[in-house]
């Protein structure tokens, strides 16, 4: 009897134990930067993936400037000039500087002053992960740093530490607990992991790994086997290669040839080939992807031609105008009576792939904790098509003879003007050429 009473103290004091690793923002606080090795730790042995990590995002996620940029001068101001915000600015590092915000340390030091909050989403954080408590949001990981490091594969060893195979490692709820996202109104402002779980890809069984953290022979430690070992490039927006020919492009005029006082219809398709998730994703309130289509005449005379409306609902977001926008940054950054910035960028007429993000008073916004509400949801799914048309009536002065029309799709991380406004590198707000098709009509008299 007294060990049946003690058999069920002990496993209810471990049910306790393992109830009392707080995750997600309750966090906070309940660990030690020392508790995590640092990733120069796994560098001699795992020196390959340390040079792919260190190359990526993951190891930039607090340092790289335009983070710096929103977290400091937008997030941090917002939430000391405003408590109802504060909880949210300190959650930016739950995902960006994990140690820092596990460790209690937020706001963490600036990047410039080089602590450990610039590991950013470090290889020890990501392997001491032991699971995830409910459906995947605000880095509700379960973190458990010490000597084991857990994996996808079973029976490895290791001179450095004991290694542990954790199904966690291999389903994609593991990435959408930093890549899912509510803000403190409830709304998804960041759903990758949803936008997969909901396409053809988890279907299919192929989950973020396959895209994101490819397989390739050859061994992960000197002293390991040979195998099939995976790739820690995590490519994304910030790769050219990556996000060029993720959409196919094509275009076809109904009819070839054409009176010179004539029109013709040009149907445009758009087809997302590669992405298992919507494009644009994950930061939705800052990128763009837009259509350009422009004709040149024989002359070599050209001209743009806007987009044809289709009449749905909040269209108006999805067609480039000189309208103004963001002006809710002027809270953050204390300008009064601040009318914001324009809010696309983009040659008026265009097609916009987005999703806008309104604030309070249902103007667009790039800061994403202030958002109460989206608008509609053009974005181009996984294996989705979008099909635009172009009705273009010749103009007096056309030239006789063919016509090139080329639609050109491209890709901005950033919306220009928001980026300009704050200063934010040029890199962020380049325009990245995705795809781009041509197709030749004669114009005749
Ligand atoms: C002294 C060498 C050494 C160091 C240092 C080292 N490891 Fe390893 N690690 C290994 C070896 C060997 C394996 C087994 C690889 C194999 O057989 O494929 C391994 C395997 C792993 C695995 C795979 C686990 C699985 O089951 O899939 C992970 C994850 C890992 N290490 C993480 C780390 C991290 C994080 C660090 C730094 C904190 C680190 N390692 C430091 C040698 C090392
Ligand atoms: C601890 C949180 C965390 C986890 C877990 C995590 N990520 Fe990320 N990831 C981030 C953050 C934060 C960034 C943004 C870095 C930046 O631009 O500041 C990011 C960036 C990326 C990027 C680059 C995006 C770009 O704009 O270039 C890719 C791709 C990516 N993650 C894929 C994954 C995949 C796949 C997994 C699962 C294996 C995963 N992530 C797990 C936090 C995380
Ligand atoms: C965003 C989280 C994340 C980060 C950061 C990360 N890893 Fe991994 N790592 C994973 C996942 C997930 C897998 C399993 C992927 C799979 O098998 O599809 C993995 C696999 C591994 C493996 C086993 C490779 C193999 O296939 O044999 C090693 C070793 C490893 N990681 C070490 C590291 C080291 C060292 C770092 C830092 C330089 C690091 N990881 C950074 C998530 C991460
Ligand atoms: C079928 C391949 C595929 C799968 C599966 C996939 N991705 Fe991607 N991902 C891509 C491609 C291609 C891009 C580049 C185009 C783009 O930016 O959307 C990309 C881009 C991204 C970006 C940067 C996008 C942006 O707009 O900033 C992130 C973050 C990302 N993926 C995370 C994930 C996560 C998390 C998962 C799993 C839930 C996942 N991906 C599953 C192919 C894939
Ligand atoms: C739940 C995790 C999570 C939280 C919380 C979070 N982020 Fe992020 N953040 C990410 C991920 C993942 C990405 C990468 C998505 C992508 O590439 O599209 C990202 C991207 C960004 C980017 C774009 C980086 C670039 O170079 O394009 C900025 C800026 C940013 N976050 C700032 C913030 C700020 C400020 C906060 C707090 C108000 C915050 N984030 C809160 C996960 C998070």
């Amino acid at each position: 009897m007294k060990h049946i009473v003690v058999i069920f103290i002990c496993m209810f004091s471990l049910f306790l134990i393992a109830e009392e690793i707080p995750s997600g923002e309750h966090a906070l606080g309940s660990r030690k930067y020392s508790d995590y090795e640092k990733p120069e730790s796994c560098k001699s042995c795992h020196t390959r993936i340390y040079q792919q990590w260190s190359q990526s995002m993951m190891s930039q996620a607090y340092t790289h400037h335009w983070d710096e940029i929103e977290y400091w001068e937008l997030a941090v101001p917002h939430g000391d000039k405003d408590p109802a915000f504060k909880a949210a600015a300190d959650g930016c590092n739950g995902c960006h500087a994990p140690l820092a915000f596990l460790a209690g340390d937020v706001p963490p030091p600036r990047p410039s002053e080089n602590s450990r909050a610039n590991e950013s989403v470090s290889c020890d954080l990501c392997h001491t992960i032991t699971g995830i408590s409910g459906d995947p949001v605000n880095f509700n990981w379960i973190s458990e740093p010490g000597r084991t490091k857990y994996g996808a594969k079973e029976g490895l060893v290791s001179p450095h530490h004991i290694t542990k195979f954790n199904d966690i490692y291999t389903v994609a709820d593991y990435c959408g607990s930093c890549h899912n996202e509510q803000n403190p109104f409830g709304l998804w402002v960041k759903s990758t992991q949803i936008e997969w779980e909901e396409g053809p890809y988890a279907e299919q069984g192929v989950p973020c790994f396959v895209c994101h953290m490819p397989k390739a022979p050859g061994r992960s430690a000197p002293m390991a086997e040979e195998g099939m070992v995976a790739q820690h490039i995590f490519l994304g927006a910030h790769n050219e290669a990556k996000v060029k020919s993720a959409i196919e492009v094509s275009i076809h005029p109904d009819e070839r040839e054409i009176p010179y006082d004539g029109a013709v219809v040009f149907q445009v398709e758009l087809f997302n080939a590669k992405a298992g998730h919507k494009i644009p994703t994950g930061s939705v309130e800052d990128r763009i992807l837009w259509l350009d289509v422009r004709a040149v005449d024989a002359e070599g005379k050209e001209y743009h031609l806007p987009v044809d409306l289709k009449g749905f609902e909040g269209e108006e977001y999805t067609v480039a105008s000189d309208e103004l926008a963001y002006s809710d940054m002027g809270f953050s950054l204390g300008l009064d009576n601040f009318e914001g910035v324009q809010r696309d960028g983009v040659p008026v007429g265009n097609r916009i792939f987005r999703m806008p993000y309104f604030d309070e008073n249902g103007i667009m916004t790039i800061q994403q904790w202030n958002t109460r509400s989206f608008g509609v949801d053009y974005r181009v799914g996984p294996r989705e098509t979008k099909l635009e048309h172009y009705t273009w009536y010749m103009p007096d002065d056309i030239a006789f003879g063919d016509v090139v029309i080329t639609a050109r799709l491209y890709y901005q991380k950033l919306v220009k003007p928001v980026a300009d406004f704050l200063n934010v590198p040029a890199d962020e707000s380049e325009l990245i050429l995705m795809n781009e098709a041509s197709t030749t009509i004669e114009v005749y008299d």
